[in-house]
């Protein structure tokens, strides 16, 4: 469990995991939709349907052992900031990747798994380099969620990034020390 001196194991590997897995997935997404580079959306969909099992891991995790608490009393707006930014980041790497399935497999496109099929592209029978929508409605939500819940937790990220810096050299005290593992004596 955590204490206020130290995080679990638990705690500090899901969350490195699931942060590097959601970076590698925010900076993948974006190239993918500017470049237009096909041959990584196998990639890019596979590996985000694994994090899946990572995040949920995670919130019956934190469910489980409740948030961190702070390594200092924290004044009003830090606290409801910080705890607004974590709940956005928490809840968009669930929204992320059900959104991201929502419009690959509801838009017809197919969401592989590596080797695996879990939803089967759905070529349209008149010329087979299209596809037809499963639910065109769905799919087209599914693709909002994922474009604007992406710039929204590149914010967030961001934001969350700047904190960790600031609690490290500004306020001089543990919050990132205690993320990595090590200690510092305040
Ligand atoms: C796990 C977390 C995920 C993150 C953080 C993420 C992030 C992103 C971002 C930021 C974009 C660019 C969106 C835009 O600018 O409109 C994108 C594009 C895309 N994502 Fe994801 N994604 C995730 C999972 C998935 C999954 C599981 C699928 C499908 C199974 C998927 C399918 C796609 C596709 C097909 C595009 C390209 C859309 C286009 O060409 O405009 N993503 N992703
Ligand atoms: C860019 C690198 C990152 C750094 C340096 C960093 C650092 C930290 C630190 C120091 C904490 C502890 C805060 C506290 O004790 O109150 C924390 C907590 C948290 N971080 Fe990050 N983080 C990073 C990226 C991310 C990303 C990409 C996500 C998710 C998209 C994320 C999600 C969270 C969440 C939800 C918490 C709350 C505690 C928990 O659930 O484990 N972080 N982060």
């Amino acid at each position: 469990m955590d204490t206020v001196q130290k995080l679990s194991g638990q705690t500090r590997f899901l969350h490195w995991v699931v942060a590097l897995g959601m970076i590698m997935m925010l900076a993948s997404g974006i190239y993918m939709h500017e470049t237009k580079a096909y041959g990584l959306y196998f990639w890019h969909k596979s590996f985000g349907v694994l994090l899946i099992a990572f995040v949920l891991w995670r919130i019956y995790w934190r469910l489980k052992n409740g948030w961190p608490q702070p390594v200092r009393p924290l004044k009003n707006y830090e606290a409801i900031l910080s705890r607004s930014v974590h709940w956005l980041l928490i809840v968009g790497t669930i929204l992320m990747p059900i959104s991201g399935m929502m419009m690959s497999g509801l838009g017809g496109h197919g969401v592989p798994f590596f080797g695996i099929e879990l939803i089967a592209r759905n070529p349209d029978p008149a010329d087979p380099q299209k596809v037809i929508a499963l639910n065109a409605t769905f799919a087209g939500i599914g693709k909002t969620l994922h474009g604007v819940g992406g710039t929204l937790i590149i914010a967030a990220v961001l934001l969350h990034f700047a904190a960790a810096l600031k609690h490290h050299f500004v306020d001089q005290d543990s919050t990132l020390s205690r993320m990595l593992g090590r200690h510092r004596s305040r």
